[in-house]
């Protein structure tokens, strides 16, 4: 496999094309924004957690019948997917309030919630990633009837094989954020990356915070609560 011309940089990862059309690396760096770009930063370290950690989901996932974008690890930072048009859609998935949620609902972080919500965002910079619905969706032709109906039975699935994964070393998975394409023959899969980046991980008993949100809130600690998501998956380096 050749890594040829870049062709994509985003906040987090770099996209590189190679001698097979339908093929991509991904190249995943540690730089760190939020506020949709407006803080910026670096965690020494998080590129290889968040490629390593994605990989083991995705394979995880693929075993449990979830098609994804993965092929193959081939450094700690740098990773073959399938190349992909991406569905414009943040799929956000949460089982306890916090977040955004919990400030335009005003209710406390931390609260359990009876059943899973989805929510779905348009991913566009300019406009903050404004949050639509199935409606929404359909009248600007983002996706198809049928595309929703699978990403939400996905989304579903995912989350449920997920709190599952994660209880077992001790984690609670607050919320997280899926990316699904459309590969070249039309398959469906998930794709970017399932990372402390785009997930909500709390200590189960300290209810301690392993992901972003140290960084988006200035809380300190935060290659240190990365390098503990690493080490309970037991991540090599
Ligand atoms: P929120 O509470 O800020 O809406 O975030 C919900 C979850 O989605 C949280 O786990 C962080 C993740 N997320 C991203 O990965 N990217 C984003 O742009 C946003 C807004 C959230």
């Amino acid at each position: 496999m050749k890594k040829m011309e870049q062709l994509y940089e985003g906040k987090a990862k770099k996209v590189f094309a190679t001698d097979d059309p339908n093929l991509v690396i991904v190249d995943y760096k540690d730089d760190a924004t939020a506020l949709n770009g407006k803080k910026r930063g670096t965690i020494v370290g998080k590129g290889a957690i968040n490629n390593m950690m994605t990989n083991r989901l995705m394979k995880m996932l693929e075993k449990n019948g979830i098609p994804t974008h993965f092929v193959e690890e081939i450094s700690q930072r740098e990773t073959v997917v399938r190349k992909v048009q991406i569905v414009p859609l943040e799929v956000i998935v949460r089982n306890v309030a916090a977040g955004s949620l919990s400030k335009r609902l005003g209710i406390p972080e931390g609260t359990p919630m009876r059943k899973p919500v989805i929510e779905y965002c348009y991913k566009c910079d300019e406009l903050d990633d404004p949050m639509v619905n199935e409606y929404h969706i359909a009248a600007m032709g983002w996706a198809s009837d049928e595309q929703m109906a699978k990403i939400a039975e996905y989304a579903l699935k995912i989350d449920s094989i997920l709190i599952r994964y994660f209880k077992d070393i001790n984690v609670d998975l607050i919320d997280f954020k899926l990316e699904f394409g459309v590969t070249g023959d039309g398959t469906l899969v998930l794709a970017d990356e399932i990372s402390p980046d785009t997930c909500r991980f709390w200590d189960a008993t300290t209810h301690d915070k392993l992901d972003k949100d140290r960084f988006r809130r200035d809380m300190g600690g935060v290659e240190d609560a990365y390098l503990e998501m690493a080490r309970r998956l037991q991540i090599e380096e």
